[in-house]
């Protein structure tokens, strides 16, 4: 019996050691393109709740600058030897650069967020992405627009302000090189077209995903067009909520009876906190959950895969490889304010 315990001692601290040694092995560098970015910092908080129990994590913010990234990047690579990098990185051009560096030192890279540009990596299978899935948070923006506008051959009037049957519509869009900002824009207007909608569209302008530039994104436009304006699509919530800024700021917010309480309604995509709040409050109509808890799911799963602990196909059987690449798009449910 004594002997028993002994060895069930002996076997539970051989096991700590064990998890200790590995965590201690396991060195992850994580680099952020900006930690000022709403929906960054909150991706950030969850890859550190998340990782920082089984890895040895460390965490870099470029600021928005390249060059300080490389920096940050290869001084990593030269002194610290980690397993895996996961970059989010600052200027997607910059990712063939970046590939080489990390193959020189054989150290697998997680691309997230922020996909990168080059046509080698797809091949490369030390070479990860795991991001959003922008297609899917434009068609949601669509579908949010066509349950207000109900028919398209007889637009809602309350949308319909002029009575054209076209819909008067604004984008606000992210930053001009960011995959997400192109590909929810291109959906939501294919999707509406396909739905037999009529897009009069005033106004396609960029404000980097961020809420100041936001509002005077807004501004701009709305000293142009005013009332003629029937909808607003945002590429995120924090531009969305700059535009409110400039709404309400200048006593241009009505309230009315229905569901809509700008004098057009707004949607965004990231569901952040504030957004969430600003939906509750009927100010946002509607946004798509911009789902970090899952990415930083398939971001695990895909370390346990370059670590060897699972297979393709357990990946697969989870999250899904986006055809026959290393790329992994993350789809994020859609909410309203009905
Ligand atoms: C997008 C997100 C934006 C912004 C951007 C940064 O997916 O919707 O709010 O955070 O990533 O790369
Ligand atoms: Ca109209």
């Amino acid at each position: 019996m004594k002997r028993k315990l002994l060895s069930i001692l002996i076997l539970c601290s051989l096991a700590f050691t064990l998890v200790s040694c590995e965590k201690a092995s396991y060195k992850i560098g994580i680099f952020l393109y900006d930690e000022s970015d709403t929906f960054i910092s909150s991706f950030s908080e969850e890859i550190t709740t998340r990782l920082s129990d089984s890895y040895d994590i460390s965490i870099y913010d470029a600021k928005k600058s390249q060059s300080i990234q490389n920096k940050q990047i290869i001084e990593m690579l030269e002194n610290e030897k980690p397993s895996v990098i996961l970059v989010n990185i600052v200027d997607r051009l910059s990712s063939l650069a970046l590939i080489q560096k990390a193959n020189k030192y054989n150290t697998p890279i997680i691309f997230f967020n922020r996909e990168p540009v080059s046509s080698s990596s797809i091949d490369n299978k030390n070479i990860y992405y795991v991001g959003t899935n922008p297609v899917q948070e434009g068609i949601n923006q669509g579908i949010m627009a066509e349950k207000l506008m109900n028919n398209p051959k007889n637009i809602n009037k309350l949308i319909d302000k002029n009575n054209d049957n076209k819909l008067q519509c604004v984008f606000i869009q992210g930053e001009s090189t960011h995959q997400d900002a192109e590909r929810r824009t291109y959906s939501c207007i294919r999707y509406l077209q396909n739905m037999g909608y009529d897009l009069d569209i005033l106004a396609m302008e960029n404000a980097d995903w961020n809420r100041s530039k936001g509002e005077k994104t807004m501004e701009n436009i709305y000293t142009t067009y005013g009332n003629k304006i029937e909808f607003v699509f945002s590429n995120n919530d924090d531009m969305a909520l700059g535009a409110i800024d400039y709404l309400a700021n200048n006593n241009l917010l009505q309230a009315s009876a229905s569901k809509v309480l700008t004098p057009f309604p707004i949607v965004g995509v990231d569901g952040t906190k504030n957004g969430l709040s600003y939906i509750e409050r009927k100010l946002l109509y509607g946004t798509t959950i911009n789902d970090t808890a899952k990415q930083v799911s398939a971001i695990e799963l895909v370390i346990q895969l370059i670590n060897k602990q699972t297979t393709r196909d357990a990946v697969n059987d989870k999250f899904n490889f986006y055809k026959d690449s290393n790329y992994i798009y993350i789809s994020g449910s859609a909410i309203t304010v009905d």
